[in-house]
């Protein structure tokens, strides 16, 4: 898939890497550096979560300087913020939960959606809105492998990307399940590492999860 591609999808979002970092940026001098670093570990579909003041620069930052990444915003939780993500440059979402009204914000802004989900109810509301390809979160918290297995039965539809609680010690489990396409964690960009600019360890961190075997 060309990176340049308009018409992304979830799908596309979700099978261009094993994992998905999920990215907490507080200074908007590493937002450049630490998305290189990823895209240079095999890694370019990456989630900036809108939790810090900085978030949104940090994006615009991503979107104008790094154009090999497929920049895309957690932690969107109601229309307001998938815009904001739009305006900054994000193009897909990622939200902790699901509301029809950010399913419809996503849609009119043309931003695919990885709505988050725990429960049966949240995934069928989801597919009366039309997403199949669903964020489990908190995954670990929430039942882990196990609850996905059970999920394959009544949802053999659908398609997961575990996140919340994914590790290196247990992504190739996650991963080898059928109707998981990829998982999303923060493991690989570590606060630490962004403090002392320790680009070099992000970029071993993505090789390493673009590495995982999938199912
Ligand atoms: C999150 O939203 O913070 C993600 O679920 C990441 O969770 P993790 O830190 O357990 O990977």
């Amino acid at each position: 898939m060309a990176v340049d591609d308009q018409r992304l999808t979830a799908l596309q979002v979700m099978q261009d890497a094993p994992v998905i970092p999920v990215i907490v940026l507080h200074d908007v001098a590493h937002a450049v550096p630490m998305a290189r670093a990823l895209v240079a570990g095999g890694i370019r579909m990456l989630e900036v979560t809108l939790r810090t003041a900085q978030a949104l620069a940090c994006m615009e930052a991503i979107a104008r300087d790094v154009p090999e990444a497929v920049l895309g915003a957690g932690t969107v939780r109601n229309p307001a913020d998938a815009k904001a993500a739009a305006a900054a440059g994000a193009r897909f979402a990622v939200s902790p939960g699901y509301t029809s009204a950010v399913g419809q914000a996503c849609r009119d802004l043309g931003l695919p959606l990885l709505p988050g989900v725990a429960t049966g109810s949240e995934i069928m509301m989801a597919q009366e809105d039309g997403l199949s390809e669903l964020k489990f979160f908190p995954a670990l918290q929430a039942g882990g492998t196990a609850m996905l297995k059970a999920w394959s039965g009544p949802f053999g539809d659908v398609r997961f990307c575990p996140t919340g609680g994914v590790s290196p010690s247990n992504a190739a489990e996650f991963l080898a399940l059928p109707n998981v396409v990829c998982v999303g964690g923060s493991w690989l960009v570590p606060a630490d590492a962004l403090a002392q600019g320790d680009w070099a360890r992000i970029t071993q961190l993505a090789r390493e999860a673009a590495g995982l075997p999938r199912g």
